[in-house]
């Protein structure tokens, strides 16, 4: 069996042929599979990334940067804002006529985590144990049922995690939620380059390095697998995208929500402040009206460091990736000619070398390609931005246990707070030294009205609504 003529005419045209370098020895199973991977190839986008990196090398400088004018004034929003309580009608009032939608982009490879399987399923329940996903999506059922209409939920996967996402949704009742109204997608993915010859590295002798196109792919995917059709004929008109590593990410925040729809954006989207110049996140920033934001890695040294008269960070508005979408924006964009831009990062990728044996480097030599979804806010009329309270709402997981910063330590440590800080708005005290949870049908201190005020707890349990779980018997999973 010969290769096929249009793979090898494609192939020979980008300079790739060595990826058939092997082809004589693959058995018909191994042919086929090698084949349909080249096929799925988009040449237009492969021209794109092979156009960034050579972009890269000559120039060493990401454009971005020379656009990067101050941060924007976003409003501060807390639970003790007083305007909160003005945007809160608005968003409630969204939810409980059914105009707002979900997307959970769960396609990553939680490399820096070294996750076998999907983000998701990580055990990070304080107490519980309960995965990323049973706390995400038990929330999003609690919100649907609180206001009477189910969220509908898009999540987006790639070949690293669809067929455990799915299996994982079946085997836990899909956390609640009605499967009816759950859409699972797929991001595309891309190949890796060598960073010395521009060339597609080999994983197996019958397998290109490949690996998904970045939770930007999402615009793409979602278009393509007609989900903001599915969410238009929902009658959604606002959909909020958050990440599978942030256990307190509240994307359907009523007042959130509410700020969002009184400032008629189209995008608005949560940032925390940021304190020290080398906290990892990205920032949003505005020039000439136009919004952006700019990776950590992204942003020269000296201006991080700037300092406002006030003391702040020059920039300052750290982007944790909660965004609400109008969906008439979304359809736009992606029915627009313009695609994200592909970004590109150096990372050590294992690979097969010319005599077929595998090499796994542990200094950079490949690039590998993302598209990022916050490159959308430069095509929006209008992004506003909203300041909320990173205990409230950003614990993210990235980092293995024991790391200085974002491990699953630090993560239960911040659900441990926040469920503290909840207990003691009720008037329930927790002794010190005294782990609690709340279970994710709790969304805010209403759900705890029932607990009695000036109670105690003196030991580790999970609350759950009106009563309180005892825990810590050694017994390995919650009920939740
Ligand atoms: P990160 O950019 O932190 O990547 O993802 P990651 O895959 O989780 O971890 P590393 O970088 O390999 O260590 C932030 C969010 O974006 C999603 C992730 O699933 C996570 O929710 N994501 C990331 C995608 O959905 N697709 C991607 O291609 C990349």
């Amino acid at each position: 069996m010969q290769p096929p003529r249009n793979i090898v005419e494609s192939l020979e045209q980008a300079g790739q042929a060595g990826v058939l370098r092997f082809w004589n020895d693959l058995d018909d199973e191994g042919r086929r599979r090698l084949a349909r991977q080249l096929e799925a190839i988009d040449w237009a986008v492969f021209d794109d990334m092979r156009q960034a990196a050579t972009a890269a090398v000559a120039e060493g400088v990401d454009p971005a940067f020379l656009s990067i004018a101050s941060t924007p004034t976003g409003q501060r929003l807390s639970p003790d804002d007083c305007s909160a309580a003005a945007w809160r009608p608005a968003g409630e009032e969204a939810l409980a006529v059914g105009q707002v939608g979900a997307i959970l982009v769960a396609g990553g490879q939680g490399s820096r985590l070294r996750c076998d399987g999907p983000k998701g399923v990580y055990p990070i329940g304080p107490i519980s144990q309960a995965s990323l996903f049973e706390i995400l999506l038990g929330r999003l059922a609690a919100i649907g049922q609180r206001y009477g209409r189910g969220v509908p939920l898009a999540i987006m996967t790639s070949s690293s995690t669809d067929a455990e996402t799915k299996a994982y949704f079946e085997d836990h009742r899909f956390f609640g939620l009605d499967p009816d109204e759950v859409l699972f997608f797929r991001q595309a993915d891309l190949p890796a380059l060598s960073i010395d010859s521009l060339t597609m590295l080999l994983d197996a002798p019958d397998r290109i390095a490949l690996a998904p196109d970045g939770h930007g792919g999402m615009l793409r995917a979602l278009s393509a697998a007609g989900g903001l059709d599915w969410f238009a004929r929902r009658g959604i008109e606002h959909v909020s995208s958050f990440q599978v590593d942030n256990p307190l990410a509240s994307p359907l925040d009523p007042a959130f929500l509410g700020m969002h729809l009184v400032s008629d954006s189209d995008i608005t989207t949560q940032v925390v402040e940021k304190r020290e110049p080398d906290e990892r996140v990205g920032v949003i920033v505005e020039a000439g009206g136009v919004c952006r934001v700019v990776e950590y890695s992204d942003l020269p040294e000296p201006l991080s460091r700037e300092r406002l008269a006030d003391g702040r960070l020059r920039f300052h508005a750290g982007s944790i990736a909660v965004h609400c979408f109008r969906l008439a924006f979304l359809a736009e964009a992606a029915a627009g000619k313009a695609s994200l831009p592909l970004h590109l990062a150096r990372k050590a990728v294992p690979f097969i070398d010319d005599s077929g044996e595998r090499v796994s480097p542990t200094t950079p030599n490949a690039y590998k390609f993302e598209r990022f979804i916050f490159d959308l806010f430069p095509l929006a009329r209008r992004v506003t931005t909203v300041m909320i309270d990173p205990a409230e709402g950003f614990a993210p997981l990235k980092q293995p246990s024991g790391s200085t910063a974002d491990s699953p330590e630090h993560v239960r440590r911040a659900m441990v707070t926040q469920a503290r800080r909840l207990l003691s708005r009720v008037g329930v005290a927790v002794a010190d030294g005294i782990d609690v949870e709340l279970a994710p049908s709790i969304i805010d201190e209403f759900d705890l009205r029932h607990m009695t005020p000036g109670s105690r707890i003196e030991r580790p349990c999970v609350v759950i609504g009106e009563s309180v779980v005892s825990w810590g018997d050694g017994t390995p999973r919650s009920p939740i």
